[in-house]
């Protein structure tokens, strides 16, 4: 793999792969000195032209847990803010040395223009409304985690599909995994086509959470939505938040997801999000041990060879 630019670049035995060596990673993870030198002499730099939490931070852990140099872009810090290219950014950072570009932008699109200007791997971090692998991936795990497998299990992905990555990257990777999966949203939150979508279809959120195994509920991204969409958003909640009340829909071992940032009180009661069954943080906790691997695959001496010899430092 020279990239990780989209999920449907990915077939079952890579995600299984992937999978493998976080189960890895998660075991460095819970060391008391959490680094291996599996990256040493690796200089891994994050390029988010759109703002993170999550996705910026953990990739940046990962790369110190396995020893990299890190190097940290901020736009508005940065000389793009005088107008340089992004095209002359990339390559101005590629010429200090860099074996792998995080980038994450507003636009579709933008990892494979940048993968097509440098030698350095790149990872795509979220482009635009189009892909979000590592997020699919570390969703992937922790379903894996919570449920041993994704094969058979009933997954519904709710709410805001239409501006999602996570949502595009989800399905394919769910999918691949042997899951069926139900998006649940009004009409005017769905993409326009779902023309190849593995997926099923439902407004009535109260019908389809009783036969859920895994409930993901997705961020309203009121950011990306350039029209009225929804007559409000206390009618959304009502309609398709995951509230208190509606969470009694669920069965007891029912996973709860979200990608975060969550908007407590419109698609996740607060309270919900805050249960047992909700495995947002757990989300989070994998989402370093997944972008190690990632990184080890990209960029390890030797990426047969894992954390076996790595691993033990
Ligand atoms: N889930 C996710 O991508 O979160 P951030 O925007 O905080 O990185």
């Amino acid at each position: 793999m020279k990239h990780l630019l989209s999920v449907a670049d990915l077939d079952l035995d890579a995600i299984n792969e992937i999978m493998r060596l976080t189960d890895q990673f998660v075991e460095v993870s819970e060391r008391p000195i959490p680094r291996v030198p599996a990256l040493r002499g690796r200089t891994v730099v994050s390029l988010f032209y759109e703002e993170s939490t999550r996705t910026r931070l953990s990739f940046e852990t990962a790369a110190k847990r396995l020893s990299a140099d890190t190097m940290n872009f901020s736009v508005s810090t940065s000389s793009a803010k005088k107008g340089e290219s992004l095209r002359d950014t990339v390559q101005t950072i590629e010429a200090m040395g860099v074996d792998v570009i995080v980038v994450r932008h507003s636009s579709a699109g933008v990892p494979w223009q940048v993968a097509s200007w440098v030698d350095a791997a790149v990872v795509n971090a979220g482009d635009g409304e189009h892909e979000h692998p590592t997020q699919a991936l570390l969703d992937c795990y922790t379903i894996r985690q919570q449920r041993g497998t994704l094969e058979g299990l009933r997954i519904a992905i709710v709410g805001d599909v239409g501006h999602s990555r996570v949502a595009r990257s989800d399905v394919h990777a769910f999918t691949t995994m042997g899951a069926d999966v139900t998006l649940v949203a009004p009409p005017t939150l769905l993409p326009a086509s779902l023309e190849g979508w593995p997926v099923a279809v439902s407004n009535d959120l109260d019908d389809v959470l009783p036969k859920t195994d895994v409930v993901y509920l997705l961020r309203m991204q009121l950011e990306r939505q350039r029209e009225a969409l929804l007559p409000s958003l206390r009618e959304y909640t009502a309609r398709y938040g995951l509230t208190r009340d509606r969470a009694r829909l669920l069965a007891d071992d029912a996973v709860v997801m979200h990608p975060g940032p969550m908007n407590r009180g419109v698609e996740i009661a607060a309270e919900v999000a805050n249960r047992p069954n909700s495995v947002i943080t757990k989300q989070v906790a994998n989402g370093v041990a997944v972008r190690m691997g990632v990184l080890f695959l990209l960029a390890g001496a030797n990426p047969r060879e894992p954390a076996a010899g790595d691993a033990n430092g």
